[in-house]
């Protein structure tokens, strides 16, 4: 029997984590284990949680004492751990949540799943820890080619208008880390217990590092589900410095696939990067955000141009405004994941063009679910994170 606790299984990944996993093996135990900080939410799992092979543990992963009892009770055998403090603006303005949570929250879990492993007759035998961790422990890459060029791979979903690269150099697993902000500081000393755990004691552990992540259920304090309920309320759009910066997007239930596939194939001690093949300009997404939404709202115009042609005009363009940027804003990453791809034949199954309707779509169909997470502290925090800036 595999009882497997998904850590941070209330927020964006971790929700399409446990529903796949839930829904795809009932024979395994799925215990989500979650605080529900701001960022977790029940009702991104209303669909599976009464489904009679998953179960939800309020819980903090700092609470050594109470991880540890909790995996003795329900005898678990692997650990895929999402529970974080994530979003890059906090991270600059509170530090030190940012250490405790991902640095000795990650450390309470390692050291729980090694003592209560050990003490089976069967030690580490069939059991797995699995660490999710971001491209941003890399640092960033230099943008060679503004202008953008031929990237030297491809694959089935690369987006079909836009597959440029800005720049040569990828983010491959065997890069130096250099992270910039204090949060992808804290994930990367949380990548370096992981692997110390796994050469020190032997633990079987893994690790990812993925790239940015859209789809439904993410928190509106990041740039896409921000931009959609921003546009629909026609809200300005602080676009951080020029909108130059550049992002490699994946759909999160492609993220859960490989999530998936590598806890079940990938090999112990290993790293895999996990990217989507899809580097967007701020910029260029945000006026893809805006057309789709106004062509889902009705709100595109037709105007005649000076050559007697109908075009189409997004009368939402004008809510674009530039602020100042983000304090050590990353330039570019650019995931290289062809050794997933290589080893354990992944890659992303969906078009970003794909993707992105059906985003913008589930935003604007869910829309209950939007103003429950933007009542209330979202008002305080968007307030204290864009007022006069
Ligand atoms: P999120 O902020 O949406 O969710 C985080 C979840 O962790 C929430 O449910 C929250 O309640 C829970 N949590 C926070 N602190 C906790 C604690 N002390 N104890 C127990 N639970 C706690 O995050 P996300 O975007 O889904 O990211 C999930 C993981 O994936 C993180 O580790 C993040 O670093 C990583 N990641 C995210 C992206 C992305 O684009 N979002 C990309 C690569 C990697
Ligand atoms: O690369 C993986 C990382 O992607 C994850 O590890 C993080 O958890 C996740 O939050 C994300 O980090 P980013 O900082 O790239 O995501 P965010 O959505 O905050 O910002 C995306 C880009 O958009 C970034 O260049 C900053 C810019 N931006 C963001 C916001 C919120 C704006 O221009 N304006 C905004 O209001």
């Amino acid at each position: 029997m595999n009882t497997i606790i998904i850590t941070g299984g209330a927020g964006f990944i971790g929700s399409h984590v446990v529903r796949l996993f839930v829904n795809k093996y009932p024979d395994y135990r799925i215990i989500n284990l979650d605080k529900l900080t701001y960022a977790g939410n029940l009702a991104n799992l209303k669909d599976i949680e009464d489904k009679p092979n998953y179960k939800f543990v309020k819980m903090d992963i700092c609470d050594f004492e109470s991880v540890m009892k909790l995996m003795q009770e329900e005898a678990v055998t692997g650990i895929i751990h999402l529970a974080a403090e994530s979003h890059v603006d906090r991270s600059i303005k509170d530090p030190f949540t940012f250490a405790r949570t991902n640095v000795m929250g990650t450390l309470s879990l390692l050291q729980a799943a090694k003592l209560y492993w050990e003490s089976l007759p069967e030690r580490f035998e069939g059991k797995r820890f699995y660490h999710i961790s971001t491209d941003e422990v890399y640092g960033a890459l230099e943008m060679t080619h503004p202008e953008g060029i031929e990237p030297p791979f491809t694959t089935v979903a690369s987006s079909g208008d836009h597959h440029l690269a800005y720049g040569e150099k990828f983010f491959t697993e065997d890069l130096k880390y250099q992270p910039h902000s204090p949060y992808s500081a804290a994930k990367a000393s949380s990548d370096h217990f992981v692997r110390a755990y796994h050469d020190t004691y032997g633990l079987p552990t893994i690790v990812t590092n993925c790239s940015n992540n859209y789809g439904p259920y993410q928190f509106p304090e990041k740039l896409i589900p921000l931009f959609i309920n921003n546009i629909r309320h026609r809200k300005p759009l602080p676009v951080y410095g020029k909108g130059e910066n550049v992002r490699d997007w994946l759909f999160v239930e492609d993220h859960a696939r490989a999530i998936d596939l590598i806890f079940h194939e990938g090999k112990v001690a290993e790293t895999y990067n996990i990217g989507g093949f899809n580097e967007w300009k701020n910029i260029d997404i945000i006026k893809v955000l805006i057309q789709t939404v106004d062509r889902a709202l009705g709100r595109v115009k037709l105007e005649t141009s000076k050559t007697g042609e109908t075009v189409e005009t997004y009368p939402d363009m004008d809510l674009i405004t530039y602020v100042t940027d983000r304090a050590g804003h990353d330039l570019r990453y650019a995931i290289d994941s062809r050794k997933l791809q290589r080893e354990l034949g992944w890659e992303p199954s969906l078009q970003f063009e794909e993707g992105i309707e059906r985003t913008v779509r589930w935003y604007l169909d869910n829309q209950e679910w939007m103003d429950n997470v933007t009542s209330g502290d979202y008002q305080r925090y968007y307030e204290g994170m864009y007022a006069n800036r």
